[in-house]
């Protein structure tokens, strides 16, 4: 199988994530956090050496980094945490639906939610700087489409929420292993990401950046091995938001590829940058095939559709009779298709990454030209 679904979720995954996970299981063995005895204690030291590594690729200090199992997680613990009936969030016709169905559910709960244009998937700034002129005590918004591809400029747009007096979290799901992204530089006061996408970590992995002097609601309780005697959530970070045995592997998994992207990230982003940018030249020669996002990419991803096919089935033929891998459908981004026009046909996702090759951009592009012939 030719794998075109990095988007999705990166595969392979970093070579030294395995050899991590597999210690996890066969070495570490005790409960992190939980019992003085020296596994378990060797466990926590495992996880913050992972929160750590973590910490370091995105530039921040370790405590303020929670695991969680994804970035849906971290999003739903940031959006529930801090906002409150009455406070008002404001979002783009771009998002995912990890933010927009928590937003929904508090929009029930009397938050007030604005959805901002994105015209053709790009966020417009001066609606925005428009927004934000009410008060705003959220501004919710991806830094890179997981459908288009397009990107928010992420130092300008933090800045310009960090202004206002409102607070931002950025959603760097699509972004994060793929462009530089140094949270500690940044205006930026919550960031939630994934684990197993462009970091090349185990699926089910993931986290939120906390600011420093930003307290949110847990989203949910119970045991952190710390402060047994009370029945209180601990206020201490990261124990505040992370209840329950934690997943050992996926977070020992997590800490190798966060070390590894550190230390090839800059390679892998670039080749699939290429390959994708590529792959999209040679796409646009063909005439029934129509492309949808920026010109010149930002994140190794593009969508498009081949005439009047449903997306999915030809994610469908691609992978039944071309043995490849790709996404096609909604993505999850409903209102993202209705701000590009392609609610009721999906887009045929190609997204590239670590493993890619010259090969494949040309399979690829040869089962595109054999597929318009069958149009
Ligand atoms: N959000 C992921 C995607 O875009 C799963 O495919």
């Amino acid at each position: 199988m030719i794998y075109l679904d990095h988007a999705a979720t990166s595969w392979p995954k970093a070579p030294p994530v395995f050899e991590a996970m597999k210690e996890a299981c066969c070495q570490v063995g005790g409960n992190p956090g939980r019992g003085g005895h020296e596994m378990g204690l060797e466990a926590g030291r495992r996880i913050l050496a992972a929160r750590q590594q973590v910490a370091e690729l995105l530039g921040v200090g370790a405590t303020r980094i929670v695991f969680t199992k994804n970035t849906t997680e971290a999003l739903n613990l940031a959006l529930f945490g801090i906002l409150k009936p009455g406070d008002r969030v404001v979002t783009s016709s771009v998002e995912h639906n990890s933010v927009l169905r928590p937003l929904a559910a508090l929009e029930k709960r009397g938050v007030e939610v604005e959805v901002l244009p994105a015209p053709g998937g790009r966020l417009d700034l001066d609606a925005l700087a428009q927004a934000l002129k009410k008060e705003t005590r959220l501004v919710v918004l991806s830094h890179a489409s997981n459908v288009t591809g397009d990107i928010i400029p992420l130092a300008e747009v933090a800045e310009l929420v960090r202004s206002s007096g409102a607070l931002f979290l950025a959603d760097i799901a699509q972004s994060l292993g793929y462009l530089p992204v140094k949270l500690g530089e940044l205006p930026v006061d919550l960031a939630a990401f994934p684990g197993h996408k462009g970091l090349l970590g185990p699926l089910g992995t993931g986290g939120l950046y906390i600011r420093s002097g930003i307290v949110l609601e847990p989203l949910i309780y119970g045991g952190t091995g710390s402060y047994s005697d009370s029945v209180e959530q601990p206020e201490i970070l990261p124990d505040r938001y992370e209840s329950g045995t934690p997943n050992l592997p996926g977070i020992l998994g997590l800490g190798a590829a966060a070390e590894f992207v550190r230390n090839h990230g800059s390679e892998i982003a670039e080749k699939s940058l290429a390959l994708a940018q590529e792959f999209r030249q040679r796409l646009s020669e063909l005439e029934k095939v129509k492309i949808y996002g920026p010109e010149k990419l930002a994140v190794p991803l593009i969508s498009v559709n081949f005439g009047q096919e449903a997306s999915e089935e030809v994610a469908r033929v691609l992978s039944e009779f071309f043995q490849i891998a790709v996404r096609g459908g909604l993505h999850c981004a409903p209102l993202a298709h209705r701000t590009i026009g392609t609610e009721t046909q999906g887009t045929v996702r190609f997204s590239f990454g670590y493993g890619n090759t010259q090969e494949d951009v040309e399979a690829a592009y040869k089962a595109a030209v054999q597929i318009c012939l069958q149009l």
